[in-house]
C-alpha cells in the first residue's frame, strides 16, 4: 500500500449539491443504486426508483414526490427481473451509482443502467476521488485513529471504473465534481445501444483487476483528472448547461 497521504475535495456536501442539480436542471426522473439512509435521494424532488439490499432509512424520502419505488434487492437482481421503462418511459433522467464499492459491480452497474437511459440521461458515480489507499481496499478495514475524521470512510476500488470508461468509451463524457467528502463523477452523451461494454465484459474484468494503486497511484488519480468546482457552479448557476442538461 502506498505512504498514507491525506487528500481532501475542497467542494460542497454531494447532497447539497445533488440538491442544486434538482433545482436547477429540473429532473422528472431519479434513479439510484445504494439508498442506504436515503441522503442522496432525498436531494431530490421528482419521482424516484431505489434500489438496495437493505435500506436503512432514517428519514422522509417520499415528501412531495409523486412517486417513490423501492427494490430490496441486490443490483444485478434488479436489473435481471425488472424493468425501469416500465415507471420511467422516457428513461431516466438522472441516476446515482453508489450501491457495491467494488470496480467490477460499479462497471455492471453502468452498463445496465446506460442501456435503460435516454441520450440526454446523466449517470453520477460516487467516491471516486478517495483521501487515501486504505480507503480504496475491497473490503472495508476501519483505518487508525490518524485518519481522523477518514478513519471509518470506504470507497472500494470504484476509481478504476472511471479511468477504464475513459480508456474503452472515449464518446462518453466525463467530469469530476470536487463534492465533499469523495467526489463525484458525471458522465453524459450516453449510447443506450451501447453493446461494446457488455461484449468485451470478461477482458473488462481483467483490465479492472490489472489497475493498482500502488502503480496508477493516488496522486495521478487527482492530477490527471480536470475537476470541476462544485462552489463555483453553484455560485454562476447559468454555468450547470455547459456541463450537463438533460433536455
Ligand atoms: C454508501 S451506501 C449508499 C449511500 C447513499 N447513496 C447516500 O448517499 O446516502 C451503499 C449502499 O449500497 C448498498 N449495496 C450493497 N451492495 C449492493 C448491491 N449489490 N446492489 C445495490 N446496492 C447495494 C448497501 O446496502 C448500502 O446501503
Amino acid at each position: 500500500m502506498p505512504s498514507p497521504e491525506i487528500l481532501e475535495s475542497a467542494g460542497v456536501l454531494y447532497t447539497d449539491f445533488f440538491r442544486f442539480i434538482s433545482d436547477s436542471l429540473h429532473p422528472r426522473s431519479y434513479f439510484e443504486i445504494g439508498t442506504q439512509l436515503g441522503r442522496s435521494v432525498r436531494s431530490f424532488t421528482c419521482s424516484a426508483v431505489c434500489v438496495d439490499p437493505h435500506f436503512m432509512l432514517d428519514q422522509d424520502v417520499l415528501a412531495g414526490r409523486p412517486q417513490t419505488h423501492f427494490y430490496q434487492i441486490p443490483s444485478d437482481t434488479y436489473f435481471a427481473e425488472n424493468d425501469l421503462r416500465s415507471i420511467f418511459k422516457l428513461g431516466p433522467d438522472i441516476c446515482f451509482l453508489d450501491g457495491m464499492h467494488r470496480s467490477e459491480y460499479l462497471l455492471r452497474d453502468f452498463m445496465n443502467t446506460e442501456r435503460l437511459c435516454h441520450k440526454q440521461s446523466i449517470i453520477f458515480m460516487h467516491d471516486y476521488l478517495l483521501a487515501n489507499a486504505r480507503m480504496a481496499l475491497r473490503t472495508h478495514e476501519i483505518g487508525d485513529v490518524s485518519e481522523g475524521n477518514w478513519q471509518h470512510a470506504w470507497t472500494g476500488d470504484v476509481w478504476k471504473v472511471v479511468p477504464l470508461l475513459k480508456k474503452f468509451r472515449p464518446d462518453l463524457k466525463i467530469f469530476y465534481l470536487d463534492c465533499a467528502p469523495t467526489g463525484l463523477v458525471a458522465v453524459s452523451n450516453l449510447d443506450p445501444g451501447d453493446t461494446s461494454l457488455r461484449e468485451s465484459y470478461s477482458g473488462l474484468v481483467d483490465e479492472l483487476r490489472n489497475l493498482d494503486l500502488n502503480t496508477f497511484t493516488l496522486r495521478r488519480l487527482w492530477n490527471e483528472t480536470p475537476v470541476i468546482s462544485s462552489r463555483s457552479l453553484m455560485e454562476f448557476p447559468e454555468d450547470i448547461t455547459l456541463y450537463m442538461s438533460i433536455y
